[in-house]
This record gives structure tokens, sequence and C-alpha cells, in this order.
């Protein structure tokens, strides 16, 4: 076998054998294919895709190329989240302890922020003395301690993944749903999860621009989840606007902290219920409730304190500084340096959430390179979201430095601008969508 003929065999609209594909990504895992044959191959898989066994196997095969984690220690299945990512998107710390008080475990491997998204460990890091980086060895401890773990993603989880992004970075090879959907399921059966709800975000601020794209992802991984042997659930939502109120690290984990205390923005309560609500059922401790039943109280573990307590005890436990009365102590104080006020008076149309994110990364929440410093504090507050009626000079929102920033003025200028282009006003309501697009079984 040959990596000249598997490439061929590609671009001339073949399926690939399960023997092609293991020989591909072990030679990728193993250095001893080239760059240039590798991107030859995701490019004609770009072009020419590939069907669900061919999905699978490059799943399995990227899942099998470093260490797979063995969570049998957990009191009942293993179950993962995924988000495609978003701007805003502050759901995996408010999931973990809310499933945690119906007895769901979980060992949660994240992120952190690159381009305009954000990342969960970036967030979990604004929280003074938590560790995110946490021995692999303790998680079986922490868990029986609080019933989560979140940590970040160890450099053996999935390698051939790793290399693999990489170069479809730099060789236009990203976009592509075959390339995406193994990408990202290798790295939730590596992780051992057996049941996996995928949060697939649809709009400006997501990776799937529209509605059908973000169905075809969802079904792919649905497919891939199937004939591996995993349950799997994809709920679409909506990321033409920012999630919440607030996106920038500190600002989201005060965010979280409302929601998990009964005070949280409506769009952010029910994209939890949804993921809460199947992780719960699949995992088998619904307790024989009715949907019904269930679904109100996930809502009532968020305002009756249960929630609050599993959140606090996850800090704590992961070495997080809690304040006498329960806040988390964060290590830097957002403020809030500037608004943008609206040119015109109407109704908000849209927020295009790209460029509002973008906006964030300027203000120093994000980075652009991986190795860029974040600002903790930074980030941007809405006043108004789509739907909400302003006057001319009102603000749109408010822009946040960390007290410790040494931002150029100028920087906070083209945030400004970005922000005025993505607030679209005009003079009717539009039409309210909902946060939860579609439940894909
Ligand atoms: N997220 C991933 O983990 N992989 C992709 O290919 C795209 C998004």
């Amino acid at each position: 076998m040959n990596m000249r003929d598997i490439i061929i065999a590609k671009r001339d609209k073949n399926s690939l054998t399960d023997e092609q594909i293991k020989f591909f990504v072990e030679g990728v895992t193993d250095g001893s294919i080239p760059d240039y044959q590798i991107s030859a191959l995701l490019m004609a898989i770009v072009l020419n895709g590939m069907d669900e066994r061919e999905m699978t196997t490059l799943t399995l095969e990227m899942a099998a190329s470093g260490s797979q984690m063995d969570l049998s220690y957990l009191d009942g299945v293993p179950v993962d989240k995924h988000s495609t990512g978003g701007v805003g998107d502050k759901i995996t710390p408010v999931l973990l302890p809310l499933i945690a008080t119906f007895g769901v475990e979980t060992v949660k491997l994240s992120g952190r922020g690159l381009g305009f998204t954000g990342g969960t460990v970036d967030k979990f890091e604004s929280i003074k003395g938590f560790n995110i980086e946490v021995d692999s060895k303790d998680f079986p401890r922490l868990v029986k301690e609080t019933g989560m773990v979140i940590s970040g993603q160890t450099p053996d989880l999935a390698p051939a993944d790793k290399i693999l992004y990489a170069l479809r970075d730099v060789t236009g090879t990203v976009d592509s749903i075959p390339l995406i959907a193994s990408s990202i399921m290798s790295k939730k059966i590596a992780g051992g999860a057996k049941v996996i709800v995928l949060d697939v975000t649809c709009g400006s601020g997501a990776f799937m621009k529209d509605y059908k794209m973000a169905k075809e992802l969802a079904e792919a991984m649905i497919k891939i989840g199937k004939l591996a042997g995993r349950k799997t659930v994809a709920v679409i939502t909506d990321m033409d606007q920012p999630l919440g109120r607030f996106c920038g690290n500190i600002l989201e984990m005060q965010e979280v902290f409302d929601t998990v205390t009964g005070k949280g923005e409506e769009d952010v309560i029910e994209v939890v219920t949804e993921l809460a609500y199947h992780l719960i059922t699949l995992a088998g401790k619904d307790a024989g409730m009715s949907e019904e039943v269930l679904r109100n109280e996930i809502r009532a573990r968020l305002s009756d304190g249960s929630c609050y307590e599993k959140f606090k005890a996850l800090i704590k436990s992961q070495g997080g500084e809690l304040s006498p009365s329960g806040y988390p102590v964060y290590v830097d104080k957002p403020f809030d340096s500037m608004h943008v006020n609206s040119p015109e008076s109407g109704y908000v149309q849209g927020m295009r959430a790209d460029l509002i994110g973008q906006a964030s990364v300027l203000l120093g929440a994000g980075r652009l390179a991986k190795t860029d410093s974040i600002d903790y504090g930074a980030g941007i507050g809405f006043f108004v979201k789509i739907g909400d009626r302003v006057e001319r000079g009102d603000s749109l929102c408010a822009l946040y430095q960390g007290e410790n920033s040494t931002l150029p003025e100028e920087r906070l200028f083209d945030a400004m601008d970005l922000i005025l282009e993505a607030y679209e006003i005009g003079p009717n309501p539009p039409e309210k969508k909902a946060a939860i697009l579609d439940v894909i079984t």
C-alpha cells in the first residue's frame, strides 16, 4: 500500500478501504507520511467527501492514535457533551454541576479559545487558583468528591487529529463535514464517552453558518456515533447572536454564577435544559420521571440552590477560591470602559456574532495566536439583543477591560467600529428566533 494510490483513489471519487484509512492515520501519527501527501488527501476528501463507513473508520482510527481513557470508575454510563463553538457560550460550567445533581458523573476535557470563539479552559482559569491542568491520575478522586472534573485536553488524546487539524488550518481544508465530524467524534470516543450529546451551533458566530450545514454535520456525527456504538444526540442551537448577556472570560463566569443561582438569561437556560435533559435520560438517571417533570426539575435545580452547591464544590475541589459569601474570586476585575451607542432608533434586527467575537478578541478577551496572552477581565456586556427596541443614542453594549489592562486606546475604537457593524437596527420588530432550532436523534 502507498499514499500515492490512496490519494488517486479519493481524487477519482472512490471509497477508501478500511485498510487504506488505517494506513493513512498510522502514517500521520508516526510521521512517516509527508505533509504534502497528507494535505493532498485532505483536499481530495474536501472535494469528494466520504461515506458513512469511511467517516466512521477515520474517526475510530484517529481515536485509537493515542491513549484512550478508561472511565470504568464512574458510577454509571460515561457521558460527554461537545459544542461546535460560539460567542458567549458558557454552557459547560453550568451543565456539569447541573447534571451532577442528578447523579450523572462527568470527566470533561475542554479546549482553549482560538479565533473569535471562547474556550471553557480560559473561563475556568479566570477563577483564582483554579487548576485546569489536572493530572489524569486525580480524575477518579475528584469525580468521587463532587461528581465531576474538568481539565484541559491531554496531548496524547487523538494525536492524529492534532496533526491533521494543524495542516487543515493552513491548507484550506477545515470546511468539510467528514473531516469536522471525524475530528470532533474521535476526541469524544478517545475520551471514553458512551453517550455523546452534541451542541451544533448554527449562525454568524458558528462554524456552520446556516441550518442546512448544521443539520448535515449533526447527521454525520450521529451516524458515526451509531456505527461506533455510542448513543448520540445533536441539538442544533442558534448562534446568530451571542448567547446570554456577556462574552469574555470573567464576565461569562459571573453570568454562570447568575445562572446557577436562578438568575440566568432565558436563552442560556433553554440550551442548558435541553442538553441536560438528553444527558440525564441517555445516562439512565431520569428516575422514571416523565419528560415534562424532568424538564421542570432541571430548571428547578438552577434556582433551588442544588446546582449552586455543586458549582461551589467543583471550584473548591480544583483549588479555586471562593469568597466567604460563596462568590468565586477572580484573577482580575472587569471594568466598564466605554459604551457603544445606537446610531439610530428602531429594533435590533441582527447582531453578527462573529464580528462581536472579533471585537471581544480585540479587547483582549481572546487570542489570535495560540501563544497570545489574554485579559481575563475583557469582554462585552449587551444591553440589547435581537428584538429589543432602542432609541438613537441609547447604549447597545458596554466594552470591558481588566483593571490590569494595557490595551492601546485605538483598540477600543476598533472594537466599537466592529460592534456598530454587527448591530443591525431596523424600523420593525423582527420575528423571534428560538434558542433551540432542532434536536436530531
Ligand atoms: N472542532 C474540532 O474539534 N474539529 C474540527 O474539525 C472543527 C471544529
